[in-house]
């Protein structure tokens, strides 16, 4: 690997930072609510929008560092008035992180947090009177409890449906958090528990939210046209069925916001479609980052982001799936073609972003941007 480097004026990069942990409170039995304590000198740096997620670090005991993502649950409001920011986190089986989280985090403890990412948000405004409207399953509620918290406080005029979707009511996330703003805003908010294996005196509300169950409730419970912006966070089948159940009732894409948490299949692996023929000529890339241009080669069928990190440890990343957008960047010359992307909006794909971790290069020369 060839390394050259050009100076540039310095830019500012997300960066982890020590946070202490106040709390680790239990929601269900594979669930915990995480509040991490924000010192002033770090509230404005945290600041964040509904519905954007924390970035969490780990160093695992055999030495392999572990990042995941986590949405915030808590209100902007809170982290201004009291310094807090909360997370959810759920159990999953065999989860190098959530496992920790669940079995192993105390209050007291500190663990590395990149400041507040992500673009499953809206741009609160008191002066508007909008109908937002999610559906959630499973941890999926948890940015859209922030984002239900941040509407219903920010503006007075506007209010929140909620499709939640569980498995039964003991493992309902967020449970009381529900209730409570239910009893706050009891004209301005709504919320649907669908449970897929407890019978409810609905049968509507009774099963796996699907794509016939989303239209379903649409039809008879909430008009998509009433709806001015859409949240859809869940497992990855759930997402899509909301989807089709949406646009299939005229519901535009640009209203539509969604959010996944992990997607199951494995990204694809093989050479870029469009890779040159001769596959051992490498490509030679540029990454800019703080203001500095770090120059390489690599192989055509490897991602941007694995190549870049063997001469810039400190770049920006965490689900390495083409999930969490940490690290985007933007193609300032030649051409990349991504294995999947589940983060960036057309607009950003017009612009010219792309997710390293999913990124190919195409042309023989390829500068990529991480300070834009
Ligand atoms: C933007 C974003 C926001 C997120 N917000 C939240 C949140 O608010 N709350 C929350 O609990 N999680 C959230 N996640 C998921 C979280 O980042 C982790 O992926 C999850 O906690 C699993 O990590 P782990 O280390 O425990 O499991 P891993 O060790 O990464 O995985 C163990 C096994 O489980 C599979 N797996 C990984 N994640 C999932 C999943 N979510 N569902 C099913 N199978 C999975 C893996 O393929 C692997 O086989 C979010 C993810 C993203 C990208
Ligand atoms: S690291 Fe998550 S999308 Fe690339």
């Amino acid at each position: 690997m060839t390394v050259s480097e050009i100076r540039r004026p310095v830019k500012r990069r997300p960066r982890f930072h020590r946070l202490t942990v106040l709390d680790v409170e239990r929601l269900t039995d594979d669930a915990v609510a995480v509040t991490f304590e924000v010192p002033v000198a770090l509230r404005e740096l945290f600041a964040f929008r509904a519905g954007q997620h924390l970035t969490v670090r780990r160093h695992a005991e055999s030495g392999e560092e572990i990042r995941r993502s986590y949405s915030i649950c808590s209100t902007p409001s809170r982290l201004r008035d009291e310094g807090e920011l909360r997370v959810g986190i759920k159990r999953v089986a065999g989860g190098a992180f959530s496992t920790y989280a669940l079995s192993g985090l105390a209050p007291g403890d500190e663990v590395d947090v990149l400041p507040p990412l992500g673009h499953f948000t809206t741009e609160f405004d008191p002066a508007r009177a909008r109908h937002y409207a999610a559906i959630a399953a499973g941890s999926g509620i948890t940015p859209v409890l922030s984002l239900a918290a941040t509407a219903l406080e920010t503006e007075p005029d506007s209010r929140v449906t909620v499709v939640y979707g569980n498995r039964a009511a003991g493992t309902v996330m967020f449970a009381e958090e529900l209730a409570d703003l239910k009893d706050r805003y009891r004209e301005r908010l709504h919320v649907m528990h669908v449970l897929s294996r407890e019978a409810q005196e609905s049968p509507l509300l009774s099963g796996r939210l699907d794509e016939a169950r989303i239209g379903a409730v649409l039809d008879a419970l909430l008009p998509a046209g009433t709806v001015d912006e859409w949240f859809l966070c869940g497992p990855h089948g759930m997402v899509l069925d909301a989807k089709v159940a949406l646009s299939t009732r005229d519901v535009d894409d640009s209203a539509v916001h969604t959010e996944l948490f992990h997607v199951d299949d494995a990204p694809p692996v093989a050479r870029p479609a469009a890779a040159p023929e001769d596959t051992a000529q490498r490509a030679e890339v540029g990454i800019v980052l703080d203001g500095r241009t770090t120059t390489f080669t690599m192989a055509h069928d490897e991602r941007v982001l694995d190549a870049a990190l063997r001469a810039r440890p400190e770049l920006p990343y965490a689900c390495k799936g083409g999930v969490c957008s940490t690290c985007r960047a933007k193609v300032v010359e030649g051409r990349v073609e991504m294995a999947r992307n589940f983060a960036l909006e057309p607009d950003e794909l017009a612009a010219g972003y792309v997710l390293t971790c999913q990124a190919m290069p195409i042309t023989d020369r390829v500068v990529v941007d991480f300070d834009v």
